[in-house]
Parts: C-alpha cells; sequence; structure tokens
C-alpha cells in the first residue's frame, strides 16, 4: 500500500538507535560552534519527526529521564512497535503521537530539541513544507533541531540505483518488500554482467554490493518512495531559513574541522573563505558528502569567552575513549591522515584516562596548570573529533571489585529490548542514564546478558545455546556457516566469557546493569 504522500506504508522499518540525535551529542555540536544550546540536562522536551518505529526516541527516554520525549509517525504498525516499547519499558516520559507532520495537536507546546533522522529526503515538497511549519511553531527559542539527509555531490552518481530500483519494482507483482527483492536482483544482474552504467562508475558497483548486504526493509524506505530528494547543504539552509532557523554544526564532530575532511591540495580554497557557509559547500565538493547529519539553531545565544562556555555547558563531561591511547597518534578519517602529538594532547588523554571530567575540572587540573587555556579547549574538541574523547552526561559509574554471576539489568526499558533482541539479527540499543545516549551491543550479546541477568551464569552456556538453536540464526567463520555443534558450542563459550569478564563491567559502568 502507498500511503497518499507517496510513502509506502505495507513494509515496517528496521530498529536503529543515532547517536547523533541524542540532546547531549547535539549540545555539544552547538557548544563546538560557539553557540549555546539553553536546554537544561535536567529538563527538555524532545520531538522526533517521522520516527520510525521509534527505538531512537524510546531509547533516549530510557536514557533521560528528565526529558519528555515525543515521537510522530504516520504509519500505524510503526507507532504500535512504540507504544509497545513505551509500555512494556514503563517510559512514563515518552509518548507516540500516530498522525501525520500537518495533524499534529495544538496544544503540543515547544521543544528544546527537534530530530528527523532519514526523513528530509523521503518526502513530498508539501510534506517538507509540513516539517518547516513545525521547525518553525514548536522549536523553541534557543532550541537545536537535528536534520540528516542525503546529499549532493555524492549522491550524484547513485541516483540511477534509485531509478532503476523504483522503475523496475514498478513492473512487477507484489507487496513492497517482493518488488525491492527482484528490482535488487536485476541491479545486481546488471552489475554482474557489466552494464556500462556500472563500468563507468566503479562506485555505483561498490554500493550495490553494499545494498546486498542491507535488510530489505531499509532498501524499500530508502528507494521505492515516489518522493526521493538529494540536496545541496545550502539548500537545505535556505529552507530552514524560511523556518527562523540557522545552521549550527554538524555531526560527528570530524565534519566541523574542514582540515579533518579535505586533502591538503585544498586548503588554502578554505583559509580564504570568510563564510562558514561557503566553506560548507567547499567541503562538500571536495570530500564528495554523501550524506549529512546537520544541527540548526533557533536565535541560539553566541558563545564568545570561554566564561561563556562554561555558563552554557559545563555539565558536559569528557572522557578517554580507550586506556591504550599511544602518541603519536594517527587518526585517518578518510582524505587526510592527522597525526596528534605533544601537549597538551599528551598530559589531557593521560587525565582522560585516569577520569571523567567536565571543562572546568579539566582547566583545573594540576597537570595541565601553564598550558594556554585556550590551546587546552581547542586540544580537547579536536581530540573528540578525532575519536581519542567523548562527551556524555555523567562520569562512568565505577566498574565492580567482583564480577557478578548474576548481574540485575537496571531499567525495564532495557530489560525488554534485551529479551526482545536477543538473537533478533540486528544491533541491539540499551539506554545508558550515565552517558545520556545508546550503547549498541550486538544481537549475540543481548542474549548472553538476558540469560545472565535472568538465571544466572550456571548453565548459561547450555540456555545461550538452545535460544541460538531455536532464533534460527547462522554462525559464520571465516566466511563459511559453521553446521559444527561442538564448533558452535566452543564459540559460543568464548562469547560469554568475553561478556562476562568485558562487556559486563562496560554495562555496570554506564549504569546499564547493576552488580546486585
Ligand atoms: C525512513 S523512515 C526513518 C525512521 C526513523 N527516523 C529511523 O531513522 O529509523 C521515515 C519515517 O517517516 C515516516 N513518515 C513519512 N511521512 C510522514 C508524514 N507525512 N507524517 C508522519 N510520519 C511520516 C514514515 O512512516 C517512516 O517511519
Amino acid at each position: 500500500m502507498i500511503a497518499s504522500d507517496g510513502y509506502i506504508t505495507d513494509t515496517p522499518y528496521v530498529p536503529g538507535f543515532f547517536h547523533h540525535m541524542a540532546p547531549i551529542a547535539m549540545r555539544y555540536a552547538a557548544v563546538l560552534n560557539k553557540k549555546a544550546p539553553v536546554a537544561s540536562p535536567e529538563c527538555f522536551r524532545y520531538l522526533e519527526l517521522g520516527c520510525g518505529l521509534g527505538r531512537v526516541f524510546t531509547t533516549l527516554a530510557a536514557a533521560n529521564p528528565g526529558g519528555e520525549f515525543v515521537g510522530v509517525d504516520i504509519n500505524p504498525d510503526h507507532a504500535a512497535f512504540a507504544a509497545n516499547d513505551i509500555r512494556a519499558g514503563g517510559l512514563a516520559n515518552a509518548r507516540i503521537l500516530n498522525c501525520d507532520f500537518a495533524s499534529l495537536p495544538a496544544d503540543l507546546g515547544l521543544f528544546d530539541f527537534v530530530a528527523l533522522h532519514g526523513v528530509l529526503s523521503w518526502v513530498s515538497v508539501e510534506v517538507r513544507e509540513q516539517i518547516l511549519a513545525i521547525a518553525r511553531r514548536h522549536l523553541a527559542p534557543g532550541g537545536l533541531l537535528l536534520v540528516s539527509y542525503n546529499a549532493m555531490p555524492g549522491w550524484a552518481h547513485l541516483q540511477p540505483i534509485r531509478g532503476i530500483l523504483r522503475q523496475y519494482a514498478q513492473l512487477r507483482e507484489g507487496g513492497a518488500l517482493q518488488k525491492v527483492r527482484d528490482a535488487m536482483a536485476y541491479l545486481v544482474l546488471l552489475r554482474d554482467k557489466q552494464a556500462k552504467y556500472f563500468v563507468d562508475n566503479p562506485a555505483a558497483a561498490a554500493f550495490v554490493q553494499n545494498l546486498t548486504n542491507q535488510d530489505l526493509h531499509y532498501v524499500a524506505h530508502e528507494f521505492m518512495h515516489e518522493h526521493w530528494s538529494t540536496y545541496y547543504f545550502s539548500d537545505v539552509v535556505n529552507l530552514f531559513a524560511g523556518a527562523d532557523l540557522s545552521y549550527v554544526g554538524s555531526l560527528p564532530a570530524s565534519t566541523n574541522y574542514w582540515e579533518l575532511c579535505i586533502k591538503p591540495e585544498f586548503h588554502d580554497l578554505f583559509r580564504t573563505s570568510q563564510s562558514r557557509l561557503v566553506s560548507e559547500a567547499h567541503k562538500d565538493i571536495c570530500a564528495n558528502t554523501a550524506f549529512r547529519w546537520d544541527v540548526y539553531g533557533k536565535s541560539c545565544a553566541v558563545v564568545v569567552t570561554l566564561a561563556d562556555r562554561l555558563a552554557c555547558a559545563d555539565d558536559l563531561v569528557y572522557r578517554a575513549t580507550r586506556q591504550d591511547i599511544q602518541f603519536p597518534h594517527q587518526v585517518n578519517l578518510g582524505a587526510v591522515i592527522s597525526t596528534v602529538q605533544g601537549e597538551p594532547y599528551e598530559s589531557l588523554t593521560a587525565l582522560l584516562s585516569r577520569s571523567d571530567l567536565r571543562l572546568s575540572q579539566i582547566l583545573e587540573a594540576p597537570e595541565l596548570q601553564g598550558f594556554d587555556l585556550a590551546g587546552v579547549v581547542h586540544a580537547l574538541d579536536l581530540g573528540v573529533a578525532l575519536g581519542l574523547y567523548e562527551v556524555v552526561a555523567n562520569p562512568l559509574l565505577d566498574a565492580p571489585a567482583v564480577l557478578p554471576d548474576q548481574p540485575r539489568v537496571l531499567h525495564p526499558f532495557n530489560a525488554h529490548v534485551l529479551a526482545t533482541g536477543a538473537f533478533g539479527g540486528r544491533t541491539v540499543a540499551l539506554a545508558s542514564p550515565v552517558t545520556g545516549s545508546g550503547y549498541n551491543i550486538s544481537d549475540l550479546d543481548a542474549a548472553i546478558v538476558h540469560e545472565l541477568a535472568t538465571a544466572g551464569a550456571a548453565g548459561v552456556r547450555d540456555r545461550v545455546l538452545s535460544r541460538f538453536q531455536a532464533s534460527g540464526r547462522s554462525m559464520n567463520k571465516d566466511g563459511q556457516v559453521v553446521t559444527d555443534q561442538a564448533v558452535i558450542a566452543s564459540a559460543l563459550e568464548q562469547a560469554i566469557a568475553q561478556a562476562q569478564s568485558t562487556l559486563v563491567p562496560q554495562l555496570i559502568r554506564h549504569g546499564i546493569l547493576a552488580a546486585a
């Protein structure tokens, strides 16, 4: 069935969690770009438009009990899935509205955060105008909006893929899923027989390879809609300007640094450009950007001084992403290899490997005295962009002195997600009230943690094995499906040992499990 606005509704989407949509990520993107996010970390309102199965806003609701979360989706099956998660997860701070964007309740009120992922590029001009009207009416002054979209020029050579899939699917019988299955087979045939389009566009051939590994539900939602557009960055800036919003910055953090995304040959072009809007346009061409996650703000105050930053965002906590960071440290973000070495990186990394700290605490740390403060802040932000550090809502909890045989799942939402996600064939996102975001684990780990939490370590291998067999999932080793039961049992045993020694303590540190 095709909904009246051209959006397919007979094929459910796939559940997913995206860290960029967390309030903590949006607030950091704002402050990194010298814009003050007004929302208090303890008390805010968050609206997700086109939430699909709702696993972003429901996970965030469990991770941010002080926030109020509303999801909107036109698809009744999606809304029912989200409603079930809200009920089973005991989420008193979340609700789902099963309606289209033109029919939001008049008394919905203002939101500090609005987010839409995988929506803008897939809706009609009319629905896009409805989204802009919501941004204009419902984003609070000082509020932040996150929007993702298929970007140009990275999509230019891939557009025919969508055209081929849709045209072929229209000739086929059956529901959206069957049509997309047939159309994918046709696309693969064209690629394998070296149709000239694929010969002339090798990246398109690689893209098809990637598509064959995707869930068909995802492929259907990505390509089968009547409306499908790619945007230049400047088009989206102009659209949101019409809703009184201006561009703040982008996610991941690295994309705010052109020098991390662009080959050195082009650096002069950027150094001489005065405007961020112009730099972003250059960047998309030089980096062939195909997808963007952009943050927009409504009348956000400008962060001029360090004192301003501390006044609006000193609740953000910074921590080293790993304990084993060595210097010189090299990171390749695609276009260039960046080398980090010397001070203040080495002292800062040593400090953040020992403790999770707010910016004011970092600046007061004895080992950083004597360094230029602006240099420390720059190193901190560049370190986040390069993946040395991450930004979380609270310091992680201490690891348990003794590993528990039967850890306890702290939030009913996480217990529900573990029970339903075990061997479900997809990554499972758990809600961390410590980071204020989600924590992704594999469906095998979800099964192990669920079994440990519900019945303890004794006999866990046999229970996980029988769940695995009942799930119909297969196990791959070295690219081959494993059929030998002894090999499967031994692999599960190893995974359980690893989960008990490493994952369970991590989940305790993230406030997802408790030792008893
Ligand atoms: C590609 S899915 C993305 C789902 C989710 N944001 C995610 O990334 O997992 C787009 C979603 O927008 C919803 N949608 C499309 N048009 C809509 C409209 N006019 N009003 C409300 N929801 C709409 C669809 O039902 C679908 O669930």
